[in-house]
């Protein structure tokens, strides 16, 4: 397999009949906060698994750090930062009676580190893990997950159950983190957070991987939003080079377009325009665009 920090070949996972992902091929450059969305049951979490060792994969496979990780090999799980999506901790202990612990086992932990992370995201860490509240509980999580600096750090939906200034605060660490070097992969359903923080993202739906694309394409226009409004009978744009997708709206249409603007315009520009708004897509309107492609709009 080629050297990059992550990849996935043709990787493969059926519970029985059930597909859990089929035929992933994804590959994650070092350095980079990488994105993977998808509505429920698409085969994110059937991944993260894969790629811990906690499943092992029905055909394909995966390597890490530039080398292949067979099945049954536990050496990569210490250079990885794991937050499961259903974490479960030890409930007797306390938080620092945990970190304690976790610190131990991976041996030369930064505690300045650590404290800065319990400050930043506010972590009572005197109470029993049992009575915290989930939010509390995801945090340290979080911090459990990031404590010993790891260079790959693979999240299965961390902002969940997070306030909404903590899960800033969240994503701001990742972000930092991969200013200093790490690798962020994680699993989301909030787009606009993906959109925020992630330098490229995958979209899975039914085990299949959809797409894979660069936010910094979504902003350099490459993918537009377009609201026309005509006076009178609005005409049908939808063959029109670069729309893809064309919805009419009484007199306002409300259109995609990928790629160079001209064509739209010119055939504008013979219109009663009355008004007209040209915005950037969000990552929400290209992965709309995605299911249609799917033929399942
Ligand atoms: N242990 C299991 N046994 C049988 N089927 C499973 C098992 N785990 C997952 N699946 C199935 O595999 C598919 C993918 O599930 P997975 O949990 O990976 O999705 P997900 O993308 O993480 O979804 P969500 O957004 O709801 O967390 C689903 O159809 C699910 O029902
Ligand atoms: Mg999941």
């Amino acid at each position: 397999m080629a050297s990059a920090f992550m990849q996935t070949s043709a990787l493969t996972k059926r519970y029985g009949t059930t597909v859990g992902i089929e035929d992933l091929s994804l590959s994650l450059q070092a350095g980079e906060v990488f994105g993977f969305l998808g509505p429920n049951g698409a085969g994110k979490t059937t991944t993260i698994r894969l790629l811990l060792g906690f499943l092992r994969p029905t055909s394909g496979g995966f390597s890490m750090f530039g080398q292949d990780i067979a099945w049954g090999d536990w050496r990569h799980r210490a250079r990885i930062g794991f937050l499961p999506g259903d974490l479960r901790l030890p409930r007797r202990l306390t938080g620092h009676q945990l970190l304690g612990l976790l610190g131990r086992l991976h041996g030369q932990i930064n505690w300045s580190w650590v404290a800065h992370l319990v400050e930043r995201l506010e972590v009572p860490l005197g109470h029993r893990i049992r009575t915290l509240s989930r939010g509390n509980l995801q945090k340290l999580g979080l911090i459990q997950a990031l404590m010993h600096r790891p260079e790959l750090i693979i999240l299965d939906e961390p902002t969940t159950a997070l306030d909404p200034l903590v899960q800033r605060t969240a994503l701001e660490v990742l972000r930092e983190l991969r200013d200093q070097g790490a690798t962020v992969f994680f699993s989301s359903h909030h787009i606009d957070e993906v959109e925020k923080i992630c330098d490229r993202v995958a979209f899975v739906r039914g085990g299949r991987l959809v797409g894979v694309e660069e936010i910094a394409d979504l902003r350099s226009h490459l993918l537009a939003r377009v609201e026309v409004r005509v006076t009178g009978e609005a005409p049908d744009l939808s063959s029109v080079e670069g729309v893809i997708r064309f919805e009419q709206r009484g007199e306002t249409l409300a259109l995609m377009v990928r790629g160079r603007p001209a064509p739209l315009l010119a055939r504008l520009a013979a219109l009663p325009v009355e008004e007209i708004t040209w915005q950037a897509a969000r990552l929400e309107d290209h992965f709309f665009t995605y299911y249609e492609r799917a033929g399942e709009p």
